[in-house]
């Protein structure tokens, strides 16, 4: 039997959680810092740090008491190592380096995105061959996976990850941060061919996407005063849409993958999910969904990568690049999102 303690503080969820075996979650605690930075219209990296530090001590306690464990049951912990803010990070670091050396067990750092690109296997016996896309407020990656540990980046964003971008336009139409729900929620009333915004990258015969004059399009609609919300809306998720899975099935098809796996916040988008299933079942493949509660930042899908990896010891460096060469090195810049 093997107890993993993970903590994920990459940006402004702060999470803790503990995975027995591998596989069975024991506890899944994450406090969202959403409504601390709603009022700044996007995340502020120190408001963010300081929030980490006074909420992590509380709930590891809390994740160690609701999973019905000792402390000392602990063999492993686990903390992400990035990409994320800075600052963030360090404070999740360095709370889980300080507990593995109380307790004397092992610790092993983990790469934010990997643990969303993996999150889709959750109990799944082993992770499939497969084309894995992340669409978060962070990142878009398509990446070849053909096993846990061997990934092959396809392409990424070029300027605004997707959920950025929800959340940019959001902001443009004055209608609260995190954008994306939001989004979602007007687009359900209007009409997606109202505008045709630009579908950028669609034919440039790599997979690396670009968002940023999607948005650009957007801010010049508003800007000509005459316009109707819910046609942004829904408008705008089409074109977003629209090139994720286009590209997800080109990519697919590209390097036989017959498994789409699909993760990150954005991937909670009701119309998104229909799109990649109506995909999935034209080409005979299968989609494996990330479930709900570990769509956006948590600490299970840290806590899954660790039960995969060989554990440091205390005090080696733990950045996550030393131990995951095949991701590109921008992917551990550790870039802020909107600020
Ligand atoms: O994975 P996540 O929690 O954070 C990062 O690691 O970046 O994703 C958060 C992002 C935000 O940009 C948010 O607007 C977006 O996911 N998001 C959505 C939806 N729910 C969350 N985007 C589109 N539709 C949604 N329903
Ligand atoms: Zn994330």
């Amino acid at each position: 039997m093997s107890i993993i303690l993970a903590i994920e503080t990459s940006c402004d969820e702060t999470a803790v959680a503990v995975l027995k075996d591998g596989r069975e979650l024991l506890a899944d605690e994450v406090f969202s810092q959403a409504a601390i930075h709603a009022g700044y219209g996007g995340v502020v990296p120190e408001v963010a740090s300081r929030n980490h530090l006074a909420r992590l001590p509380e709930l590891v306690e809390s994740a160690i008491k609701s999973a019905g464990i000792a402390r000392q049951d602990i063999d492993l912990v686990a903390a992400t190592a990035g990409p994320g803010l800075p600052a963030a990070l360090l404070v999740g670091m360095a709370y889980a380096k300080a507990l593995a050396i109380g307790l004397g067990c092992p610790f092993v750092p983990v790469n934010h995105v990997e643990g969303h690109l993996l999150s889709p296997f959750f109990g799944w016996p082993e992770i499939p061959p497969h084309l894995g896309l992340v669409v978060s407020g962070g990142h878009t990656l398509l990446v070849n996976v053909e096993r846990a540990g061997a990934y092959e980046v396809l392409g990424s964003t070029l300027d605004d990850a997707a959920g950025e971008a929800f959340d940019k336009v959001a902001k443009l139409l004055g209608l609260g941060y995190p954008g994306g729900v939001e989004i979602e929620r007007w687009a359900a009333e209007g009409e997606r061919s109202a505008h045709d915004f630009p579908r950028a990258m669609l034919h440039s015969g790599n997979f690396d996407f670009s968002f940023s004059g999607l948005k650009t399009a957007v801010r010049y609609l508003i800007d000509r005063g005459e316009f109707h919300i819910p046609d942004v809306c829904a408008s705008f998720q089409e074109a977003v849409i629209e090139v994720l899975v286009r590209k997800a099935e080109t990519a697919a098809s590209a390097r036989g993958k017959t498994v789409i796996g699909l993760s990150g916040g954005v991937s909670s988008n009701r119309c998104l999910q229909a799109r990649f299933e109506e995909m999935v079942r034209r080409n005979g493949w299968e989609l494996a969904l990330a479930a709900g509660k570990i769509r956006t930042d948590n600490a299970a899908m840290i806590a899954y990568v660790a039960a995969m990896r060989e554990p440091l010891t205390v005090g080696a460096r733990g950045l996550a690049a030393d131990i995951f060469p095949s991701f590109s090195r921008e992917q551990f810049s550790g870039e802020s999102q909107l600020v």
